[in-house]
Formats: structure tokens, sequence, C-alpha cells
């Protein structure tokens, strides 16, 4: 294997084979609670791995610019090399986790408008939330690349929203990373059940790592039902 540059709690950042790229690996581990909850997940990486991968090629069908290359193997993938933007952006259609505890508002409330929300990515801090106006203080995204990625998590939320709508999955919140490349931002990290709440519209069943954060039961057998759901839905046209 290629020299790891880098260990996160769910993935390995490794040497990629060509000038400007990485080469990322998916771990079995799932964390929670900034790696207070820890767990060996066997299948885990394959899953996050396949469905991130269909998910980014769909976005990238729809005109997202993407960090993504090539898939390499069932865990692997090769990616532009970006400057992570240190700041994690969260797009919420439904009130859930974080949000529900923190203004009291009961898990599944429809919001009368999309919710952006930003946190400064470091394991140190929590992750602590921030605004728009602390960002650019301290120097971690400019106002321009700031305003790119709201734009950008608008469009992805909205192509998202309609992928799994087909999937009778209402995607009620979902984390996104971006980094630059050659002066502009492109989406980066993964888009997978764990960065996302998913849930099933007939019967609200939770599909996503909420499973693993709660205790809900078989972890796994949601990600793969998203995998069946996805894998059907790509094979249909999307007029169907
Ligand atoms: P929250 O309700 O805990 O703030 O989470 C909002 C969304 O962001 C949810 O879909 C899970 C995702 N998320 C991550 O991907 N990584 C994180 O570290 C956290 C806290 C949330
Ligand atoms: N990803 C974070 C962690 O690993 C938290 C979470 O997703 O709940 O700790």
């Amino acid at each position: 294997m290629s020299q790891v540059l880098y260990e996160g709690k769910s993935k390995l950042v490794c040497q990629g084979p060509r000038e400007g790229s990485l080469l990322i690996r998916y771990k079995d581990t799932a964390t929670a609670f900034n790696g207070e909850k820890k767990a060996e997940l066997s299948g885990k990486g394959v899953l996050n791995a396949a469905l991130s991968n269909r998910i980014f090629q769909y976005l990238m069908d729809h005109g997202v610019e993407t960090h993504l290359i090539q898939v390499v193997d069932d865990v692997s993938v090769v990616v532009r090399r970006a400057e992570i933007i240190p700041v994690e952006v969260v797009v919420r259609n439904l009130a859930a986790g974080g949000f529900s505890q923190k203004y009291g508002v009961p898990e599944g409330t429809l919001l009368r408008n999309t919710v952006m929300e930003f946190s400064y990515k470091s394991d140190a801090l929590g992750d602590p939330m921030i605004n728009r106006s602390q960002i650019t203080a301290i120097g971690l995204a400019s106002r321009e690349e700031l305003q790119e990625m709201e734009r950008q998590a608008l469009n992805i939320n909205e192509l998202l929203c309609r992928l799994f709508e087909r999937m009778d999955i209402r995607l009620v919140d979902f984390k996104l990373e971006f980094g630059r490349v050659d002066g502009h931002v492109i989406l980066c990290d993964e888009i997978s059940p764990d960065s996302c709440r998913l849930w099933d519209m007939a019967t609200e069943e939770k599909l996503d790592k909420d499973r693993f954060r709660r205790d809900l039961g078989d972890v796994l057998a949601g990600y793969r039902e998203v995998l069946r759901r996805l894998d059907d839905v790509l094979q249909t046209p999307e007029s169907e």
C-alpha cells in the first residue's frame, strides 16, 4: 500500500498514484460524539465507499465538481489533492439531532426554510459551531469561498432530495466538506449514511449512523438498504 499521510476516524489518506492526487481508503471504524463512541463494523468501509462513490458520480453527472477521480477497488478511490477548508457545512430540511436538542424543536419537524450551519473542523475543539463573520474573521475561508460553498450546498441539497425521494427516503440533513484546487472550491470528503440522516418515508425508520449513535440495532442493515434502493433507482431513467 502507498505511504499513509494521515489517518482519520473513518478513512486513511495515502499518497496518490500521480502528482496532485491522493488515495483514500475507507475503514470499517464507526465513531460518534467526537470519537468517544467507537466500534469496528465489518463491511462498513465497503458500503460507505460504494454509496459515496455512486452519490458523487450522480452529482458529477449533474454538474457538481468533486474531488473524485477514479474508483480503485471496493474500499479505495483516487481523488484530487485539495486543500481542505476546515469548515463543515450542515444542511437541514427537517429538525433532528443537534438542531432539535439545541432549539427544542421536535425531531421530524419540517423546517420552513432550508437551514445551513457551519462548524469549525477541529477535533481538538470538538467541531464548534461557527458563523459566517467568525469564519472570515479568523481566515478559515474567504467571503467568496463561503458564498460558493453555500451555493453548492443548496444545489447539492436539491439534487440529493430529488434522488433520495425516488428511493422513498427523506433526506433530513447532511454534512459536506469542501476543498480548494487551482483557486476554486470543489466538493470533497464523502456523502454516505455516516454523514447524512436518511429516514424511510413510509415508516420513518432511520437508515443512517443514528442507528450507531443511538444503539437502534443492526447499523449496517440500514446502510445496505440505502445501497439496494440507490442501485435500483440509478438503473431507472430519471423521468420515470
Ligand atoms: P447534528 O444534528 O449532530 O449537528 O448533525 C447534522 C448532520 O451532520 C447529520 O446528518 C450528521 C452529520 N454529521 C457529520 O457528518 N459529522 C459530524 O461530526 C456531525 C456532528 C454530524
Ligand atoms: N463524526 C463524528 C465522530 O466521529 C461525530 C458524529 O458523526 O456523530 O465523532
